[in-house]
């Protein structure tokens, strides 16, 4: 590769924002309008999330960190209680279990697909004979949807919740017994987290939402989003009513402590927009992962390089596209391999270190290494590719075959 030819590349990173001229004129217009927050935007983006994924609800909020913590205070998690997810996850998975004061244990993953053991939930449940268990977070991870059918039922059984982190799979779907259901919206969970961070399907800078077909809970929902304030089933009646026994007009009511999680009608404006693209741009995810398949399998010949299985049943979204490399058997160091990438114009990364690793839940979980052995197998071979619907064809082919010469020669010519 002639010096000139990485000059002039673009910089590939492992996921961008696509933004239109229609994102544009969108925000622009509730620039112009009368409401920059808790106008109809806000309502209008809620309507079209719960039609995309088939959910009787939608409440979108600030980001999915506060979707999540918000999903904890709607079902009363607290002190005493024990949150279940997977090490192998954005730590916010485990967190909002932590802003409520409840414990969070962790279920190993397979190192095949990145997801929770159905197996090892069984485990965790049946040794949990006080059942201070009470939500379990699957996390589809990648982008490719979690067994929610059998962990569904093994938490209901168990008197537990299901909250289904899906920040990675908005658009992702799975069959089961001969019925397609969609993520956000099947009766296998209580809620559905997303998020709309820039390198997801739909970004509003910062957002988050969660779907749910309960009413009472996407009630408190919006009730814990803006400040806990109800406007309606007073306690304080005297407060509340006129002397003609009508509500006053300015009044509100706090029965329970909320925060201010809203998202503005400027952010609601942007995700609109962009979900009216979404089933373009899953498409062309799924034709950007079927390319890096073919090519990996075929042209790279390198059998310490696996793409992450997909199971038969799913419609996976392809958030990420995560090979597995076996940079032991290979003799290469990962660092030094993206770094060389990095140096060809081609940003990787690595999707996650196993959140039981980390200093804060090694104390607060009493987690150490070697505790989940299929988490931590999958953490030390892991590496994101580039992933987002503008790659072309060309950027694929370049993708990998840069990625064939360093791990070949262990590092790129150029
Ligand atoms: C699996 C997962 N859960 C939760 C979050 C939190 O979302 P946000 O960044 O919008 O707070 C992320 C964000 O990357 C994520 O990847």
């Amino acid at each position: 590769m002639a010096p000139t030819e990485t000059a002039q590349r673009k910089f590939l990173p492992y996921g961008r924002q696509s933004i239109s001229e229609a994102d544009i004129e969108a925000v622009a217009e509730v620039l112009q309008s009368d409401w920059l927050t808790q106008g109809p935007a806000v309502p209008a983006f809620e309507r079209a999330l719960s039609e995309t994924v088939g959910a009787g609800q939608a409440v979108v909020c600030c980001n999915g960190t506060a979707a999540l913590h918000l999903a904890m205070l709607a079902l009363g998690i607290g002190e005493g209680d024990v949150v279940v997810t997977t090490p192998v996850t954005f730590l916010a998975s485990a967190n909002c279990a932590r802003y409520v004061g409840a414990d969070v244990k962790f279920v190993d993953i397979d190192p095949e697909t990145g997801l929770m053991r159905p197996d090892c939930l069984a485990d965790l449940l049946d040794k949990d004979s006080e059942k201070r268990i009470k939500a379990v977070i699957p996390v589809h991870f990648g982008g490719q949807p979690a067994n929610l059918p059998e962990i569904h039922a093994m938490a209901r059984q168990h008197g537990a919740f299901v909250v289904d982190d899906a920040c990675h799979a908005l658009g992702a779907s799975f069959e089961y017994r001969n019925t397609r259901y969609r993520v956000g919206g099947n009766p296998f969970s209580d809620m559905t987290v997303f998020s709309f961070h820039p390198v997801k399907h739909v970004t509003t800078g910062e957002g988050g939402a969660i779907s749910t077909d309960d009413v009472a809970l996407a009630d408190r929902l919006r009730r814990f989003r803006s400040h806990g304030i109800q406007k309606e089933g007073f306690a304080c009646g005297s407060l509340a009513h006129a002397g003609d026994g009508r509500v006053n007009p300015w009044y509100y009511e706090m029965s329970e402590l909320g925060y201010n999680y809203r998202m503005s009608d400027i952010h609601a404006a942007l995700g609109r927009s962009q979900l009216g693209r979404l089933p373009r741009s899953l498409e062309r995810r799924r034709t950007i992962a079927a390319l890096y398949d073919k090519l990996i399998v075929r042209d790279l010949r390198l059998s310490q390089v696996v793409p992450l299985k997909v199971a038969a049943n799913v419609s996976h979204a392809y958030h990420l596209f995560v090979v597995r490399v076996d940079f032991a058997s290979l003799s290469v160091d990962r660092a030094a391999v993206m770094e060389s990438l990095r140096g060809a114009g081609i940003g990787t990364q690595v999707h996650y270190i196993p959140v039981h690793l980390q200093p804060y839940y090694r104390k607060h979980s009493g987690t150490k290494p070697g505790d989940f052995p299929g988490a931590e197998a999958y953490y030390a071979q892991a590496l994101s590719l580039p992933m987002y619907p503008e790659l072309t064809e060309a950027d694929i082919e370049y993708v990998v075959d840069r990625l064939s010469s360093v791990l070949r020669e262990g590092e790129i010519s150029c």
